[in-house]
């Protein structure tokens, strides 16, 4: 292939982010982690998969990273995930100090590459990420709303027993209990959410979709969601890769835009081969535009507690 993405992690979300990059045939990949053998073994593993699956997507398991040099793009997923009875926050002071490290080493063999951060809590570690590659704003992002977006779908289409396809939602704000679902620009065949449910139906998808990884924490018990969330970061992947300009929600440095200033939060953006190439900026009710300032202050006071700590 003649580009390739570095996944740091071969946990659950990165071998399966690594295995989705290389099914669709978007990229060489190259999977990062720290315990001996697992890249390696899931890499192999793979490899061998792809004359079933037809692809010929190179993949390469290491634990340097002399082999993710001149990457397009990085996806950082690693971390500590959530067991139950944990919040996405209690994991901020053990992977700010694995998202620094990660991000230090690719950055210095990838300068020019794309990061996609996964690991959480994101939006913060997005910060660490942005400050140790102090790469542009454009080229570090978060995944989150584009999962959480997801979720809202699949309920959406759950409830109303219609395809997948026909759904459409967007949901910003930081990756918490704080999540803004906008079930205004939620639709279903270009239907808005608010003709075809009632509100107290749509708050029940609405508070099911803000709880939706606590939900599958609770029934896995040893670890968090993987399969959406690696399907959600390719597809901040692939729009970069194919210069898609696609608008997605994804945390995004906000310097201004919505009222709010250096912070990274998820809002939707137009995602090309520049990576963030804008922030689009919708209007907002006065409802609305107090529930992203309130999940604002949320990733804030996480981004407080990030400065009063050393890793
Ligand atoms: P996992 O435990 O299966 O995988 C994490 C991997 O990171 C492990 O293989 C571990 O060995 C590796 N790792 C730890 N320190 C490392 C280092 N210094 N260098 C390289 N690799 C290192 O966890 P999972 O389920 O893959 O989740 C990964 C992260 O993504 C967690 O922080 C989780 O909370 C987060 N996550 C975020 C989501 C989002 O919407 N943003 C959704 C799902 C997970
Ligand atoms: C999720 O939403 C744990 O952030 C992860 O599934």
């Amino acid at each position: 292939m003649d580009k390739k993405v570095t996944v740091i992690g071969a946990g659950n979300v990165g071998a399966t982010a690594a295995q989705r990059l290389a099914e669709k045939e978007l990229c060489d990949v190259v999977l990062v982690d720290i315990v001996e053998g697992v890249p390696q073994g899931k890499s192999l593993d793979l490899a061998q998969a792809a004359p079933i699956e037809k692809h010929d997507a190179r993949l390469l398991g290491t634990n340097s990273y002399e082999a993710t040099e001149g990457s397009d793009i990085v996806i950082i997923t690693a971390g500590i995930p959530r067991k139950p009875g944990m919040s996405r926050d209690d994991l901020l002071s053990t992977n700010a100090g694995i998202v620094k490290k990660v991000t230090l080493e690719v950055a210095a063999r990838s300068p020019e590459a794309i990061l996609i951060v996964v690991s959480n809590p994101l939006d913060a570690m997005c910060h660490v990420a942005y400050e140790a590659s102090k790469f542009p704003k454009q080229r570090v992002m978060g995944m989150a709303g584009v999962l959480d977006s997801a979720r809202f779908r699949a309920f959406i289409s759950m409830e109303l027993n219609v395809s997948v396809e026909n759904t459409h939602a967007f949901v910003l704000g930081g990756h918490g209990d704080t999540m803004v679902p906008l079930p205004r620009f939620s639709t279903v065949a270009g239907i808005p959410l608010p003709e075809l449910l009632p509100p107290e139906k749509i708050e029940a998808l609405v508070q099911r979709t803000r709880n939706g990884g606590a939900e599958i924490v609770g029934l896995l018990k040893t670890g968090s969601a993987y399969y959406a969330p690696a399907s959600a970061a390719v597809e901040m992947a692939e729009a970069i890769l194919k210069d898609k300009k696609k608008i997605l929600p994804c945390a995004a440095y906000l310097e201004g835009e919505y009222g709010i200033r250096d912070l990274f939060i998820g809002v939707p953006v137009k995602l090309g081969r520049g990576g963030i190439e804008q922030v689009i900026e919708i209007r907002l009710t006065a409802e609305e535009s107090a529930a992203l300032k309130k999940s604002a202050a949320a990733v804030q006071e996480l981004k407080n507690a990030l400065a009063k700590l050393s890793y």
